[in-house]
Parts: structure tokens; C-alpha cells; sequence
């Protein structure tokens, strides 16, 4: 699992045992959830539409989309890491809640048991033939397996990043738990990995899936593709082939306006703050040399966010250029209502000025990188349930939906106070 040369240092050797521990806990518990369901009798069944929930009710399409549409509920959201992606979870999560909508939702902990690959079995209250309305936890994708849940009109969207930043972003999140990293020597240790990743990297190593290609893996490919293996081509059809919508990070903006136009919603729900932000002065900035090495080191993302990235602006394009930018401005301009009304100083600030632990996001090890929000004190009682919402962390609103984290907050306990 190690390098040769590598230099077990004493924060290395006391951080093994707990890395070891927690995974060891996190694969039994994954086992034995996954063993309960298959005992059982009953042959897999897929949600049938007939069932389904299809219509949130009482709302009747939205009131700024020209043609006549209800709103959509049975999304499949493809949770990617690294890639704003939390920021859409608090979006659909409101979304649900306000319409009493069904989330599949992991059980014990805040995904569905990544990296293993998605399985019914780990969804929370799971009985085969079940339907649901909403998918959108951290999974490593399986269509097999996530079609049961939902009906068959259900729409699946993803988001995909500029992959040399995902890289950097990933590689900064999960350095701590990734192996392979600790024996890199000097204090720029992913410029020193990109110059000969080869020297460093092993597929089989632990969380190894966190250096190379992370979008690829979570759609459950092969992350390990060589450079111009035709494979990448293969996959990315699938991909276009499965997902209805594919969103691009960069353009959050025009994502959520191309999101809102295919599911019918309103803008009011697709309002947001950023959250789980790094303070801009941990994100390190590379050198155009750097960058096309991690663009070659990471080819099939890159050829992935490539293709989607161009389908995107079709789809602008489609939708109307002017169009777009109008919807964009007044999203913009409702947010800033929003963000006036709730947030206290009007920003995001850094984690140890946040005092509600209500609002203070999960942290990578051993950091504070990841900003979060203050709730003003003075809003009015209607506005502050609605403003509270949309500044919860992801694993704080997925305890408010019902989930006993105990797994994550097992792991949180661990990363915060014993490491
Ligand atoms: C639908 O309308 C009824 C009566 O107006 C109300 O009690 C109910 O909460 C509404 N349901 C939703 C989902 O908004
Ligand atoms: C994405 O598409 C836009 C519009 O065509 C283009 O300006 C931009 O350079 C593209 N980005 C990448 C990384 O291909």
C-alpha cells in the first residue's frame, strides 16, 4: 500500500490505526446492512408508476415558465464530489420538504455507503417495489439498482466541474485520508504529485479513487482509463444517454435556470447560498504547466466535462441567450434579496465565527477551510425558517429529515478531537 522510501513520521503512525479502524467499521456496517435485505425472499421489484407520487399538489405549474407545466418530483440527483453539488442537495432538499415529497436517504451516515457502488439495500427503510421521488445523496452511481427506487418518468441530473480544479479541491479535502499522499515530501505536495504521479499513485491503494479521474469513479467507471482508450467515448455516451440534464459548475447560474426550465419549478426554489465554500486563501492557484498536467493526469474527466460542457451551451443557446441572461440577472438579484435578509454581515464568514453549530459545515481533517453563515438575529418570523433552511449544512438538514448519523458523526468525533 506504501511507496518504497516512504517515512513512517509520528502523525503518519498515529493517524493509521484510526484511518484503519474507521474503515474497517464503515465496510462491516455497509456488509451487514446489505445482507438483511438479501436474506429476504422477496424478488427485486421496481417502483411502478401507477404507485407513484407524481404531482407535489396543490401547485400548478410555474407562474414564469411560458408553456403549461406541472413541477416535477422524481429526480435522480448524481451527487458529485467537489463540485457544488451541495449547494443543488439543500435546493432539492427544501424542494421535498415543502411538497412532502419521498427522499431515498442513506442510513447511519451521510452517503450510500461510497465508494462501494449503489445498492437498494442501503437506502434507509428500503422494501423492495417501494417507490421514492428523490435520489440525491453521495452514491457511486448504479442505474441498475437506482431505477428501482423511482418511477420510470423520473428525471436524472448531474454537475460536473472544470476537473484540474476538482483535482485541486479533492486533493486538498482528502489528502488526510488518502495514504498515498503522506509520503510526499515539501510543502507543495500536489505540485511535487503532478510532476511524476506514477511515483506515487497505485490503483489499489486506499481512497486511491481520490487523485485520479473522481468523476469518472463516481459514475461507477473505471477511473484508471488510459490516455485515448476508446472506453472514455463509450462511457460518456452512457452518461448523456442516462442523464437528462448535465450541469456545469462553472456556469451555476445557468444551470439552475436550465434545471428549473426542465422540472417546472419556480424561481423561488431553485434561491440558494453557497455552501460547504473554502476560503479562497486555501485554494491554491496553479501554473498553466501545472494545470495541463493535471488536465492529461485526469483525461477522462476532461473529456467528460469537455463533451458536457459543449452540450451545455446548446442547450443555452436552445433555451435563448437573452432569455437566459434575464433569468440569470433575476436569480442574481433575488439571491441578493435573500442573502440581505438572512445573513448576518450579508457573506459567508470562516468556521470559528460561525455560533450556531446548527450552521457550522463538517470540516476536512485537521482544518477550518470551509466557510459557513451567520442567521440574523432580527428576521421576521415568517422569513426564518425558510432562511434557516437554506443555511443548513448537508449533514445538519439530513439529521433534520430523519437520518441517525451516528456512523459520520462517530467519524466526525474521531477527526475532530482524536486526530
Ligand atoms: C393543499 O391545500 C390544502 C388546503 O388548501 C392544504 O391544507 C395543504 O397543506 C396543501 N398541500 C400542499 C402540499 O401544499
Ligand atoms: C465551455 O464552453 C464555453 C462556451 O462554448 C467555452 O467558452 C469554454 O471555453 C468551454 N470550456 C471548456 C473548458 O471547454
Amino acid at each position: 500500500m506504501f511507496n518504497k522510501g516512504f517515512k513512517c513520521t509520528a502523525v503518519v503512525r498515529r493517524l493509521i490505526p484510526w484511518i484503519v479502524l474507521t474503515k474497517v467499521m464503515l465496510v462491516l456496517y455497509c456488509l451487514t446492512a446489505t445482507r438483511q435485505v438479501n436474506i429476504s425472499p422477496t424478488q427485486e421489484k421496481t417502483c411502478p408508476l401507477s404507485v407513484a407520487k407524481t404531482s407535489p399538489g396543490n401547485i400548478t405549474g410555474s407562474p414564469d415558465s411560458k408553456q403549461d407545466c406541472s413541477p416535477k418530483v422524481n429526480i435522480m440527483f448524481m451527487k458529485t464530489h467537489k463540485t457544488a453539488s451541495s449547494t443543488i442537495l439543500n435546493i432539492l432538499y427544501r424542494f421535498g420538504e415543502k411538497h412532502k415529497l419521498r427522499f431515498a436517504l442513506p442510513d447511519r451516515r451521510n452517503d450510500f455507503c461510497y465508494p462501494q457502488p449503489f445498492l437498494c439495500s442501503q437506502v434507509k427503510d428500503y422494501r423492495p417495489g417501494e417507490c421514492f421521488n428523490i435520489v440525491c445523496n453521495h452514491m457511486r452511481f448504479n442505474y441498475q439498482e437506482v431505477s428501482k427506487l423511482l418511477p420510470p418518468n423520473a428525471l436524472y441530473v448531474t454537475i460536473l466541474r472544470d476537473p484540474v480544479d476538482l483535482f485541486e479541491s479533492a486533493f486538498h479535502y482528502y489528502q488526510k485520508i488518502i495514504p498515498l499522499t503522506w509520503s510526499i515530501s515539501g510543502n507543495n505536495k500536489l505540485t511535487e504529485f503532478l510532476n511524476n504521479p506514477e511515483a506515487f499513485y497505485s490503483p489499489e491503494a486506499i481512497n486511491s479513487f481520490y487523485l485520479k479521474n473522481l468523476l469518472f469513479f463516481d459514475f461507477g467507471f473505471d477511473n484508471n482509463l488510459k490516455v485515448n482508450d476508446p472506453r472514455v467515448m463509450k462511457e460518456i455516451q452512457y452518461v448523456s444517454k442516462r442523464f437528462h440534464l448535465v450541469l456545469i459548475a462553472e456556469y451555476f447560474e445557468e444551470s439552475l435556470i436550465l434545471l428549473k426550465d426542465l422540472l417546472c419549478w419556480s424561481m423561488e426554489d431553485i434561491l440558494y447560498f453557497k455552501l460547504n465554500v473554502r476560503r479562497t486563501s486555501s485554494v491554491s492557484r496553479l501554473d498553466p504547466e501545472t494545470r495541463a498536467k493535471a488536465l492529461q493526469w485526469n483525461w477522462a474527466d476532461w473529456k467528460l466535462y469537455e463533451h458536457f460542457n459543449a452540450t451545455f451551451w446548446e442547450r443555452v443557446e436552445a433555451y435563448g441567450r437573452t432569455r437566459m441572461e434575464r433569468d440569470v440577472k433575476e436569480l442574481k438579484r433575488r439571491n441578493a434579496e435573500m442573502r440581505a435578509t438572512c445573513i448576518e454581515g450579508g457573506d459567508a464568514v470562516e468556521a470559528q465565527r460561525i455560533k450556531d453549530t446548527h450552521f457550522k459545515p463538517w470540516q476536512p481533517i485537521g482544518e477550518k477551510s470551509i466557510m459557513g453563515y451567520n442567521l440574523r438575529n432580527d428576521i421576521n418570523p415568517e422569513r426564518r425558517s425558510i432562511c434557516a433552511k437554506m443555511l443548513t449544512p448537508e449533514i445538519q438538514y439530513l439529521s433534520d429529515l430523519g437520518v441517525n448519523l451516528w456512523v459520520t458523526r462517530l467519524w466526525g468525533w474521531l477527526k475532530d478531537y482524536i486526530l
